[in-house]
């Protein structure tokens, strides 16, 4: 069995909507799926047209009772279609965190609540929340697999390398791989920004992303306000295919996995790769931009930097090992790291700073 979270801290880059219709696709392809909301929002529920807050037990009974009388997932469990069950969350999930602030084993609750199913799945796909607390963290020790949705727009990439950390926080705590990969959503193909975004995500997670890409599509939207997953709202959709095509991957990589030998090569993650954030105080600029050899000096709109409220410009950049020199554009001038000392000579007659990895 497969146990597959769908997870990034960042709200509404198609976590929910990747978990349903993944769901929904792979059970169209005759397999057996579960998709667990870890969600308070219970916007997967939601997303299947049920009302969770109306039920009586929901997930959170599977983790948690102060009788000491845990539900079992299949006592929560709804059959959406032959293939295809959920198991429901609501708000009552949000007090967990509370509830086993002491407990002992919180972290493993839903692992233990998934080895209790007596049901035979080929997959359980988890739908986390948009945060990095108890309920993710349950998530990830019980999955063998992450897939972090990761939409195409700017700074989309802030904060992945946290979530990178804490899955190797999982591998080291449990000593079981939890294999990365990512997939592009809401993918525009008329914005020079979507395409830029997906370049930069393709050079840096390499083969821990599927080729598969989701375009932006109105329908997937329509979808669940209807309380269906793609697959039983509109077959013609583009939705439809891109979801069918992820679902194909995902099958795919049975028969590799399968034949995985016990220790595998560790997957992408926080060692291959270094989040480095920049840093520029320039509160009265109105465009700060950076720009160096990791990016060929390009200034184009993901070269962007954002601005904080006290003034101060930011962007994370994902480097692999080595010396890189950058500089920032300023409006429309070029200036050094005000923040680092090392500095060169460049044949402008300026300067350009340096960056070891
Ligand atoms: N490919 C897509 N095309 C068009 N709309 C999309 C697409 N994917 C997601 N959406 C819409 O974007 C919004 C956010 O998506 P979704 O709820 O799946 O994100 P999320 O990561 O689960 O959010 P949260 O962090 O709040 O749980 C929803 O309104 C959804 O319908
Ligand atoms: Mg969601």
């Amino acid at each position: 069995m497969r146990i597959i979270s769908i997870a990034n801290q960042k709200g509404g880059c198609g976590k929910t909507t990747s978990a349903i219709n993944l769901s929904a696709c792979l059970a169209h392809k005759g397999r057996k799926v579960l998709l667990i909301d870890m969600d308070p929002q219970g916007h997967s529920a939601i997303g299947l047209n049920i009302h969770a807050s109306e039920l009586e037990k929901t997930v959170c009974d599977t983790l948690y009772d102060s009788s000491g009388d845990r539900a079992v997932l299949n006592d929560v469990t709804i059959k959406i279609d032959d293939n295809f069950d959920i198991a429901p969350s609501n708000i009552s999930l949000s007090a967990l965190e509370q509830h086993l602030s002491r407990a002992e084993g919180r972290e493993t609750k839903l692992k233990e609540a998934i080895d209790g199913v007596n049901q035979n799945y080929d997959y359980i796909i988890i739908d986390c929340p948009p945060s990095l607390g108890l309920l993710t963290f349950n998530s990830l020790i019980a999955s063998t697999e992450v897939i972090v949705p990761i939409e195409m727009s700017l700074f989309s990439l802030h904060g992945i390398s946290k979530l990178l950390k804490i899955i190797d926080l999982v591998r080291e705590k449990t000593g079981h791989e939890v294999r990365i990969k990512v997939v592009a959503t809401m993918f525009d193909k008329r914005t020079r920004i979507s395409k830029e975004v997906l370049e930069d995500i393709q050079k840096h997670f390499q083969d821990s992303m599927f080729i598969t890409v989701i375009n932006t599509n109105v329908t997937l939207k329509e979808a669940v306000s209807f309380g269906k997953s793609i697959v039983d709202y509109d077959r013609n959709a583009p939705g439809f295919r891109d979801y069918m095509a992820l679902a194909k991957e995902v099958i795919a990589e049975e028969k590799i996995l399968g034949k995985r030998p016990a220790k595998r090569k560790k997957a992408f993650a926080s060692a291959a790769m270094v989040e480095k954030q920049f840093i520029f105080d320039a509160p009265k600029a109105s465009c700060v931009k950076i720009a160096g050899t990791f990016n060929n000096w390009n200034t184009s709109e993901a070269s962007l930097m954002e601005r904080k409220r006290d003034g101060t410009w930011s962007k994370c950049v994902y480097l692999a090992p080595g010396t890189y020199q950058y500089r920032f554009l300023i409006d429309d001038e070029w200036v050094a790291d005000q923040n680092n000392a090392n500095q060169v000579n460049n044949p402008f007659g300026g300067k350009n700073s340096v960056i070891k990895i």
